[in-house]
Protein backbone atom coordinates (compact mmCIF):
# COMPACT_ATOMS: atom_id res chain seq x y z
CA UNK A 1 0.00 0.00 0.00
CA UNK A 2 1.35 2.91 -1.01
CA UNK A 3 1.16 5.99 1.24
CA UNK A 4 -0.04 9.50 0.06
CA UNK A 5 -0.15 12.52 2.15
CA UNK A 6 -3.74 14.58 1.87
CA UNK A 7 -1.68 17.29 -0.25
CA UNK A 8 -0.44 14.85 -2.65
CA UNK A 9 -4.36 13.09 -2.77
CA UNK A 10 -5.89 16.73 -2.95
CA UNK A 11 -3.09 17.59 -5.88
CA UNK A 12 -4.08 14.06 -7.62
CA UNK A 13 -7.73 14.12 -7.27
CA UNK A 14 -8.12 17.89 -8.35
CA UNK A 15 -6.16 18.96 -10.37
CA UNK A 16 -7.53 17.84 -13.96
CA UNK A 17 -4.91 17.49 -17.15
CA UNK A 18 -7.56 18.19 -19.51
CA UNK A 19 -6.04 21.31 -19.76
CA UNK A 20 -3.44 20.15 -22.08
CA UNK A 21 -3.88 20.80 -25.84
CA UNK A 22 -2.49 18.78 -28.64
CA UNK A 23 -0.60 20.24 -31.20
CA UNK A 24 0.97 17.11 -32.90
CA UNK A 25 0.75 13.78 -31.90
CA UNK A 26 4.34 11.83 -31.55
CA UNK A 27 5.07 8.10 -30.44
CA UNK A 28 5.79 7.47 -27.50
CA UNK A 29 9.19 6.55 -28.74
CA UNK A 30 9.76 10.11 -30.15
CA UNK A 31 8.58 11.51 -26.83
CA UNK A 32 10.34 9.78 -24.56
CA UNK A 33 13.82 10.42 -26.94
CA UNK A 34 13.27 14.16 -26.94
CA UNK A 35 12.42 14.09 -22.87
CA UNK A 36 15.65 12.19 -22.70
CA UNK A 37 18.01 14.44 -24.60
CA UNK A 38 17.64 16.39 -21.76
CA UNK A 39 17.41 13.62 -18.95
CA UNK A 40 20.63 11.59 -19.39
CA UNK A 41 23.48 11.47 -17.20
CA UNK A 42 25.73 13.34 -19.29
CA UNK A 43 23.16 16.91 -18.89
CA UNK A 44 24.75 18.54 -15.36
CA UNK A 45 21.80 19.14 -13.24
CA UNK A 46 19.16 17.68 -14.84
CA UNK A 47 17.24 15.23 -12.54
CA UNK A 48 17.37 11.55 -13.16
CA UNK A 49 13.68 10.57 -13.46
CA UNK A 50 14.22 6.88 -14.82
CA UNK A 51 12.78 4.63 -11.80
CA UNK A 52 10.37 7.39 -10.59
CA UNK A 53 7.10 5.98 -8.84
CA UNK A 54 4.27 6.49 -10.98
CA UNK A 55 2.78 8.74 -8.47
CA UNK A 56 5.72 10.91 -8.15
CA UNK A 57 6.12 11.57 -11.98
CA UNK A 58 2.20 12.64 -12.02
CA UNK A 59 2.48 14.98 -8.97
CA UNK A 60 6.01 16.20 -10.10
CA UNK A 61 5.04 17.32 -13.58
CA UNK A 62 1.33 18.51 -12.73
CA UNK A 63 2.80 20.62 -10.11
CA UNK A 64 4.68 22.20 -13.01
CA UNK A 65 1.57 22.29 -15.27
CA UNK A 66 -0.90 23.90 -12.61
CA UNK A 67 2.53 26.46 -11.51
CA UNK A 68 3.18 24.85 -7.91
CA UNK A 69 6.51 24.84 -9.04
CA UNK A 70 9.19 27.26 -11.03
CA UNK A 71 11.20 25.74 -13.50
CA UNK A 72 14.46 27.03 -14.69
CA UNK A 73 15.79 27.59 -18.20
CA UNK A 74 18.16 25.28 -19.74
CA UNK A 75 19.16 24.95 -23.59
CA UNK A 76 16.70 27.33 -24.12
CA UNK A 77 13.49 25.52 -23.04
CA UNK A 78 11.80 25.23 -19.58
CA UNK A 79 9.60 22.43 -17.86
CA UNK A 80 6.63 24.10 -17.80
CA UNK A 81 6.39 25.23 -21.57
CA UNK A 82 7.55 21.63 -22.45
CA UNK A 83 4.75 20.12 -19.92
CA UNK A 84 2.26 23.09 -21.09
CA UNK A 85 2.08 21.47 -25.18
CA UNK A 86 1.77 18.11 -24.38
CA UNK A 87 -1.32 16.30 -24.53
CA UNK A 88 -3.37 13.80 -22.38
CA UNK A 89 -2.19 11.05 -24.35
CA UNK A 90 1.30 12.25 -24.39
CA UNK A 91 1.17 12.85 -20.36
CA UNK A 92 0.02 8.67 -20.32
CA UNK A 93 3.08 8.15 -22.29
CA UNK A 94 5.04 9.34 -20.13
CA UNK A 95 3.14 7.73 -16.88
CA UNK A 96 3.81 4.52 -18.79
CA UNK A 97 7.65 4.70 -19.41
CA UNK A 98 9.65 5.99 -16.61
CA UNK A 99 8.95 3.49 -13.65
CA UNK A 100 9.91 0.51 -15.52
CA UNK A 101 13.37 2.12 -16.19
CA UNK A 102 16.21 1.75 -13.36
CA UNK A 103 17.34 4.49 -11.81
CA UNK A 104 21.21 5.14 -11.85
CA UNK A 105 23.06 6.94 -9.37
CA UNK A 106 24.89 10.29 -10.62
CA UNK A 107 28.36 9.90 -9.93
CA UNK A 108 29.66 12.99 -8.86
CA UNK A 109 32.42 14.56 -6.27
CA UNK A 110 30.91 15.10 -2.79
CA UNK A 111 32.61 16.13 0.40
CA UNK A 112 32.55 12.72 3.21
CA UNK A 113 32.83 15.15 5.96
CA UNK A 114 29.69 17.32 4.90
CA UNK A 115 28.07 13.91 3.71
CA UNK A 116 28.11 12.40 7.47
CA UNK A 117 26.63 15.92 8.65
CA UNK A 118 24.41 15.46 6.01
CA UNK A 119 22.88 11.73 6.94
CA UNK A 120 22.28 12.10 10.76
CA UNK A 121 20.44 15.52 9.33
CA UNK A 122 18.34 13.12 7.12
CA UNK A 123 17.69 10.53 9.94
CA UNK A 124 16.28 13.11 12.06
CA UNK A 125 14.04 15.00 9.72
CA UNK A 126 14.03 13.34 6.36
CA UNK A 127 13.70 9.41 6.64
CA UNK A 128 10.39 9.24 8.03
CA UNK A 129 8.94 10.19 4.41
CA UNK A 130 12.34 9.45 2.26
CA UNK A 131 13.35 6.11 3.57
CA UNK A 132 16.21 3.77 2.62
CA UNK A 133 18.44 7.23 2.38
CA UNK A 134 16.16 8.72 0.22
CA UNK A 135 16.80 6.31 -2.47
CA UNK A 136 13.12 4.33 -2.50
CA UNK A 137 10.56 4.55 -5.41
CA UNK A 138 7.53 3.45 -3.34
CA UNK A 139 7.83 6.69 -1.07
CA UNK A 140 6.03 8.03 -3.70
CA UNK A 141 8.10 11.50 -2.70
CA UNK A 142 10.97 11.67 -5.71
CA UNK A 143 14.20 9.63 -5.38
CA UNK A 144 16.83 12.16 -3.58
CA UNK A 145 20.12 9.65 -3.38
CA UNK A 146 21.75 9.94 -5.89
CA UNK A 147 20.56 12.82 -7.64
CA UNK A 148 22.94 15.60 -9.05
CA UNK A 149 23.86 18.02 -5.09
CA UNK A 150 23.08 21.32 -7.64
CA UNK A 151 19.32 19.89 -8.06
CA UNK A 152 18.51 18.94 -4.64
CA UNK A 153 20.22 22.31 -3.47
CA UNK A 154 17.97 24.32 -5.84
CA UNK A 155 14.46 22.18 -4.91
CA UNK A 156 15.23 22.59 -1.51
CA UNK A 157 15.70 26.63 -1.87
CA UNK A 158 12.90 26.62 -3.75
CA UNK A 159 10.49 25.13 -1.37
CA UNK A 160 12.06 27.24 1.36
CA UNK A 161 11.25 30.90 -0.57
CA UNK A 162 8.10 29.18 -1.30
CA UNK A 163 8.49 28.92 -5.35
CA UNK A 164 7.93 25.08 -4.80
CA UNK A 165 4.62 24.60 -3.20
CA UNK A 166 4.35 20.74 -2.25
CA UNK A 167 3.87 18.80 0.94
CA UNK A 168 3.18 20.80 3.75
CA UNK A 169 5.63 18.89 5.97
CA UNK A 170 7.93 18.97 3.37
CA UNK A 171 7.18 22.45 3.13
CA UNK A 172 7.86 23.69 6.44
CA UNK A 173 10.91 21.16 6.90
CA UNK A 174 12.87 23.19 4.35
CA UNK A 175 11.86 26.61 6.35
CA UNK A 176 13.80 25.29 9.44
CA UNK A 177 17.04 24.52 7.50
CA UNK A 178 19.92 26.43 6.97
CA UNK A 179 22.45 26.84 3.55
CA UNK A 180 24.73 24.85 5.68
CA UNK A 181 22.31 21.77 6.38
CA UNK A 182 21.03 21.83 2.70
CA UNK A 183 24.53 21.80 1.47
CA UNK A 184 25.46 18.79 4.17
CA UNK A 185 21.89 16.92 3.06
CA UNK A 186 22.83 17.48 -0.80
CA UNK A 187 26.75 15.82 -0.46
CA UNK A 188 24.78 12.70 1.69
CA UNK A 189 22.22 11.78 -1.35
CA UNK A 190 24.95 12.36 -3.99
CA UNK A 191 27.68 10.06 -1.62
CA UNK A 192 25.13 7.13 -2.06
CA UNK A 193 26.47 6.25 -5.80
C1 LIG B 1 15.68 21.11 -22.37
C2 LIG B 1 15.92 20.12 -21.36
C3 LIG B 1 14.75 19.30 -20.86
C4 LIG B 1 13.84 18.58 -21.59
C5 LIG B 1 13.72 18.46 -23.11
C6 LIG B 1 12.97 17.93 -20.62
N1 LIG B 1 13.36 18.24 -19.34
FE1 LIG B 1 12.48 17.60 -17.62
N2 LIG B 1 13.72 18.82 -16.52
C7 LIG B 1 14.75 19.57 -17.04
C8 LIG B 1 15.38 20.31 -15.96
C9 LIG B 1 16.56 21.26 -16.10
C10 LIG B 1 14.68 19.95 -14.78
C11 LIG B 1 14.90 20.42 -13.34
C12 LIG B 1 14.92 21.84 -13.07
C13 LIG B 1 13.67 22.66 -13.19
O1 LIG B 1 12.52 22.23 -12.98
O2 LIG B 1 13.86 23.81 -13.46
C14 LIG B 1 13.64 19.02 -15.18
C15 LIG B 1 12.73 18.45 -14.30
C16 LIG B 1 11.87 17.41 -14.64
C17 LIG B 1 11.08 16.66 -13.70
C18 LIG B 1 11.03 16.88 -12.21
C19 LIG B 1 11.80 15.82 -11.50
C20 LIG B 1 11.62 15.82 -10.04
O3 LIG B 1 12.46 15.20 -9.39
O4 LIG B 1 10.65 16.41 -9.52
C21 LIG B 1 10.40 15.72 -14.41
C22 LIG B 1 9.45 14.66 -13.86
C23 LIG B 1 10.74 15.91 -15.80
N3 LIG B 1 11.63 16.94 -15.91
C24 LIG B 1 10.22 15.16 -16.84
C25 LIG B 1 10.42 15.45 -18.19
C26 LIG B 1 9.69 14.82 -19.28
C27 LIG B 1 8.66 13.74 -19.10
C28 LIG B 1 10.14 15.39 -20.44
C29 LIG B 1 9.68 15.15 -21.86
C30 LIG B 1 8.29 15.44 -22.14
C31 LIG B 1 11.17 16.37 -20.08
N4 LIG B 1 11.29 16.37 -18.70
C32 LIG B 1 11.89 17.13 -20.96
C33 LIG B 1 15.14 19.63 -18.36
C34 LIG B 1 14.44 19.07 -19.44
C1 LIG C 1 6.18 14.59 5.84
C2 LIG C 1 6.91 13.95 4.77
C3 LIG C 1 8.22 14.59 4.31
C4 LIG C 1 9.30 14.99 5.08
C5 LIG C 1 9.46 14.94 6.58
C6 LIG C 1 10.32 15.43 4.14
N1 LIG C 1 9.84 15.33 2.85
FE1 LIG C 1 10.84 15.81 1.15
N2 LIG C 1 9.18 15.38 0.04
C7 LIG C 1 8.01 14.83 0.53
C8 LIG C 1 7.08 14.63 -0.56
C9 LIG C 1 5.69 14.04 -0.43
C10 LIG C 1 7.74 15.08 -1.73
C11 LIG C 1 7.17 15.02 -3.16
C12 LIG C 1 6.97 16.31 -3.85
C13 LIG C 1 6.19 17.35 -3.13
O1 LIG C 1 5.24 17.05 -2.38
O2 LIG C 1 6.55 18.53 -3.30
C14 LIG C 1 9.05 15.55 -1.31
C15 LIG C 1 10.00 16.08 -2.16
C16 LIG C 1 11.30 16.41 -1.81
C17 LIG C 1 12.31 16.92 -2.71
C18 LIG C 1 12.11 17.16 -4.19
C19 LIG C 1 12.43 15.91 -4.93
C20 LIG C 1 12.37 16.07 -6.42
O3 LIG C 1 12.44 15.02 -7.06
O4 LIG C 1 12.27 17.17 -6.95
C21 LIG C 1 13.45 17.10 -2.00
C22 LIG C 1 14.79 17.59 -2.53
C23 LIG C 1 13.15 16.71 -0.63
N3 LIG C 1 11.83 16.31 -0.56
C24 LIG C 1 14.07 16.74 0.41
C25 LIG C 1 13.73 16.54 1.75
C26 LIG C 1 14.66 16.73 2.83
C27 LIG C 1 16.12 17.09 2.67
C28 LIG C 1 13.97 16.51 3.99
C29 LIG C 1 14.45 16.61 5.41
C30 LIG C 1 15.11 17.84 5.79
C31 LIG C 1 12.59 16.18 3.61
N4 LIG C 1 12.50 16.20 2.24
C32 LIG C 1 11.56 15.88 4.50
C33 LIG C 1 7.75 14.52 1.83
C34 LIG C 1 8.57 14.81 2.92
Amino acid sequence: MLRHSPLKLALGLCITISSFVSFQSVSADELIESCNSCHNPTKKNVPVINGFSAFALETSLLAYVDDFRVARTYEGEDMKSIMKELSDADFKKIIDHYPSQTFTPIKQAFNPELAKKGKVLHDSYCSRCHTEGGSLADDDSGILAGQWKAYIIEEMNNYKNGSRIGDKKMTEVSKSLSDEHIQALAEYYASQQ
